[in-house]
C-alpha cells in the first residue's frame, strides 16, 4: 500500500525528524527511496525479503502458479506466486508491489526471481491498449504509453548519453554553455521553413538555429555552445526531418574553417565513445554493436564538393556543379562508410547569407556538412562566417529579407569583428544513426511532424 501522508502526519514527521514511519511498502513517499531491480541482481541478496515496486511487463499462468515479470527503470524481475493467493487479476502495465524472498533461478530473465507471498495493486490497468502487432501509426497515437516500451526506453537512455557526452566534451575544452532565445524577430536559415507567430501584433518566429545569437556571445565568452529546441516548418514528410528538433550548436572566435571541422570531429568522437562505454547493453538491444562506435576516431575523411559532383556524375546521378546534395546523394556517398565524412565547400547559392566566401573560389563558401555513415547522411552543418559587412547585407537582401531587421547582427561586423566559425548538430539525427532507426520519429519521445502534434 502506498502511504499517502496527510497534513497532520506530515507535521508530525516534521516535529520528529528521526522517527522512521515504516510502511510495509518498502518506500517512504517522502524519502523517495525504493528498491531498484538492478540492485537485486545480486547473489548476496538471495534469501532476503524484498518489496519490489514496478509495472507488469509480462504475465503467464502455469498450473497453480502465476508468473509476473515486473519492470522498473532499471530492468525486469520475475515474481512467482501461488495463483490462489492473488486477490485480483493481474493485467499488463498494472503498478504493483510484490513482496517475497529473492531467489536464484536460471530460468528467470536475469537469473533471479522473487518467490512472492503477496502482490498488491497500486494502480490498476485494465485493457491496456498496446499488446502485439500494431501499426506504426497506432503506436504514434499511443506514444504516451509506447514510451514505456523497452525499445523507446533504450533510445531515450542513448539520447541522454549523447547529450551527456557532448556536455562533458565542451566542459573539458573550456567552452561556455549559453541559453539563446527561442522567440526571435528574424530568420537564420531562410524564409521557407519559418514558424511564424503573433507577438503582440508584431511578427515573430520560433528559432530555426541559435547561431546568430551565439555569434554575438563569442565577443565576450569566445567559445560558446547551446542545446536548444529548433523549429522548421518542413513541408515534406521524410525520415530525417522533424518540425521540432534539438540542435547542439557551437561558435568560436579566432577559429577558421579547418579549425571548426576539427572541433566537430573531436566532439563526435567523444560522444560516440561515451555512449558506447556507458550504455553498451542498450545499444546492443537496439541492434548497434558498441564496437562500431569505439572504432570511429578523428580525423574524419574530407571530400571536396567538386569531387563529390564528379563522383556522383560518374555513378549515373543527374547532378551538375552548383546543385545542392539531396538525401539520395548523401546516401550514396555514405552507405559504404564506417565513420562520418565531411563534404567541404558548397556553392554559395545553396547556403545561408552568413557563410564565408572562399577567397580563391568566390562561387563557393567555407561550409561543410558532416555526413553520418551507413547511408544516414547529414548530421551537421558548420563552417567559417563571413566578416565582410557589404557582402552579408547583399546576401540578406538576396534571401528576400530586410537588412534593417538584422541591424544587431550586422553590428558584430562593425565593432571588433574577428574571424570565427561554428556548427550545428541535429541531436535527433545523431541518435537515429547510433540507434539505427528507420525514422527520426523514433529518436524523440514526442515527434512533431507534418501530420502530428498529438500526443
Ligand atoms: O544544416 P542546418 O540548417 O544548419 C544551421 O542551422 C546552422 N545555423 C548551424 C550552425 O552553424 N550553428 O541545421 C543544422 C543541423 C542539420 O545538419 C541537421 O542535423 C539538423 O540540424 N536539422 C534537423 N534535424 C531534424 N529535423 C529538421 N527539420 C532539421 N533541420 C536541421
Ligand atoms: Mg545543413
Amino acid at each position: 500500500m502506498v502511504k499517502q501522508i496527510n497534513d497532520s502526519e506530515k507535521n508530525k514527521k516534521l516535529e520528529q525528524p528521526d522517527d522512521k514511519t515504516d510502511t510495509p511498502i518498502g518506500i517512504d513517499l517522502n524519502e523517495g527511496k525504493k528498491v531498484f531491480i538492478k540492485d537485486l541482481l545480486d547473489e548476496n541478496k538471495v534469501g532476503k525479503h524484498v518489496d519490489l515496486l514496478g509495472w507488469v511487463w509480462r504475465k503467464r499462468v502455469h498450473s497453480n502458479e502465476t508468473f509476473i515479470v515486473l519492470r522498473d527503470s532499471t530492468g525486469v524481475m520475475q515474481a512467482v506466486i501461488s495463483t490462489a493467493k492473488l486477490q485480483h487479476p493481474i493485467y499488463i502495465e498494472q503498478a504493483l508491489e510484490v513482496s517475497g524472498i529473492l531467489a536464484k533461478d536460471d530460468r528467470a530473465p536475469g537469473g533471479f526471481e522473487i518467490k512472492a507471498d503477496s502482490v498488491k495493486i497500486i494502480g490498476n490497468s485494465e485493457n491496456y491498449p498496446i499488446s502485439k502487432d500494431f501499426s506504426e501509426e497506432f503506436l504514434l497515437d499511443e506514444r504516451h504509453l509506447w514510451n514505456r516500451s523497452t525499445t523507446m526506453k533504450n533510445i531515450m537512455l542513448v539520447r541522454e548519453r549523447v547529450l551527456e557526452g557532448a556536455r562533458e566534451w565542451f566542459a573539458s575544452q573550456n567552452w561556455h554553455e549559453v541559453t539563446p532565445p527561442i522567440l526571435t524577430a528574424s530568420a537564420a536559415e531562410g524564409g521557407a521553413t519559418l514558424f511564424e507567430l503573433n507577438y503582440f501584433d508584431k511578427k515573430a518566429y520560433l528559432s530555426q538555429s541559435a547561431q546568430l545569437y551565439l555569434e554575438t556571445l563569442i565577443f565576450s565568452l569566445e567559445k560558446v555552445w547551446s542545446l536548444t529546441p529548433s523549429f522548421r516548418a518542413e513541408k515534406s514528410r521524410t525520415t530525417r526531418h522533424l518540425m521540432e528538433f534539438w540542435q547542439l550548436e557551437g561558435e568560436a572566435a579566432w577559429l577558421g574553417f579547418e579549425g571548426i571541422l576539427r572541433v566537430e570531429e573531436k566532439l563526435i568522437e567523444h560522444v560516440l565513445h561515451h555512449v558506447a562505454e556507458t550504455v553498451p547493453n542498450e545499444l546492443k538491444a537496439l541492434g548497434r554493436d558498441p564496437e562500431d562506435l569505439l572504432a570511429i576516431k578523428a580525423p574524419f575523411k574530407r571530400i571536396h564538393y567538386d569531387d563529390v559532383i564528379e563522383l556522383l556524375r560518374r555513378n549515373g546521378f543527374d547532378i551538375k556543379p552548383g546543385d545542392d546534395l539531396s538525401t539520395a546523394h548523401e546516401k550514396f556517398l555514405t552507405t559504404e562508410e564506417k565513420a562520418p565524412i565531411f563534404v567541404v565547400e558548397y556553392p554559395k547559392a545553396v547556403k545561408p547569407f552568413y557563410t564565408k566566401i572562399d577567397p580563391k573560389r568566390p562561387e563557393l563558401v567555407l561550409s561543410a556538412d558532416m555526413l553520418a555513415p551507413e547511408g544516414y547522411g547529414e548530421i551537421s552543418t558548420g563552417g567559417q562566417r563571413e566578416e565582410n559587412l557589404e557582402e552579408i547585407v547583399n546576401r540578406i537582401k538576396a534571401e528576400g529579407f530586410n537588412p534593417d531587421n538584422y541591424a544587431w547582427y550586422l553590428d558584430l561586423r562593425r565593432y571588433g569583428s574577428v574571424p570565427h566559425s561554428g556548427f550545428g548538430f541535429g541531436i535527433d539525427r545523431i541518435v537515429r544513426w547510433i540507434t539505427k532507426r528507420e525514422t527520426i520519429m523514433d529518436t524523440i519521445p514526442y515527434p512533431r511532424t507534418l501530420s502530428r502534434i498529438y500526443p
